[in-house]
């Protein structure tokens, strides 16, 4: 199983990468079979969104360079946990416009999402769900993951992904959770795949 771990902000010393790294380490011990790779939207680079077609009606479409990687990165995963912060109750402009470049390589594959902020980004949570279920098709799992309060104020969470607080290590409990749920569905919706 092949579990891809996506950090979804691009602003210079961002902490989801932070958050990320935490994400990781706990991946590598509830799921000790899995290959777990992060994906850095913020070292990936990715180009702007600009194509005349959308993506999923784009039968000619040849990504190159960091697109490239971007996708055949999601076509080789089972499950995905997307890490959001939340920008003016949202998700990042970046990360919507790197979910925008996607065509089927995540579809009827499931994901879990991460988010943190001062509500645990609620909202930008809600945001992340419904555009990646919407055409897309990936499939949400029924668990998020909140880490309230700011991760880069606090020093929550190290550079190292170690948390600091008893608020985040209080939240490693349902991270183990879902991640194991998320586990579940990769299971399942391979299967059902073929
Ligand atoms: C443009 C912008 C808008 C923000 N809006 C919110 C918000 O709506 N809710 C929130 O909890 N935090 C908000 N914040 C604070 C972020 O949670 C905090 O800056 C966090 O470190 C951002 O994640 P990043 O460092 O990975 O980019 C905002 C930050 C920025 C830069």
């Amino acid at each position: 199983m092949n579990i891809a771990i996506i950090s979804g902000s691009v602003r210079q010393g961002n902490v989801t990468q932070r958050v990320a790294a935490w994400v990781e380490h706990a991946a590598k011990a509830a799921l000790p079979e899995a290959e777990i790779n992060v994906i850095n939207l913020g070292e990936l680079n990715l180009p702007r969104f600009e194509d005349a077609m959308p993506p999923m009606m784009n039968a000619d479409r040849h990504p190159e360079g960091a697109l490239k990687q971007w996708l055949d990165a999601l076509a080789a995963a089972d499950g995905y946990v997307f890490v959001t912060p939340e920008y003016n109750h949202g998700m990042p402009a970046a990360l919507k416009d790197a979910i925008d470049q996607i065509d089927h390589q995540i579809t009827k594959k499931p994901f879990v999402v991460v988010g943190h902020g001062g509500v645990g980004a609620a909202r930008a949570i809600e945001q992340v769900k419904l555009v990646l279920n919407a055409n897309i098709g990936a499939v949400p799992v029924p668990n998020s993951v909140n880490v309230f309060g700011y991760v880069g104020m606090e020093n929550s969470i190290d550079e190292q992904g170690v948390a600091q607080t008893e608020a985040v290590k209080g939240a490693e409990g349902p991270l183990t959770g879902a991640l194991e749920t998320l586990a579940w569905y990769a299971t399942a919706l391979k299967t059902a795949r073929g």
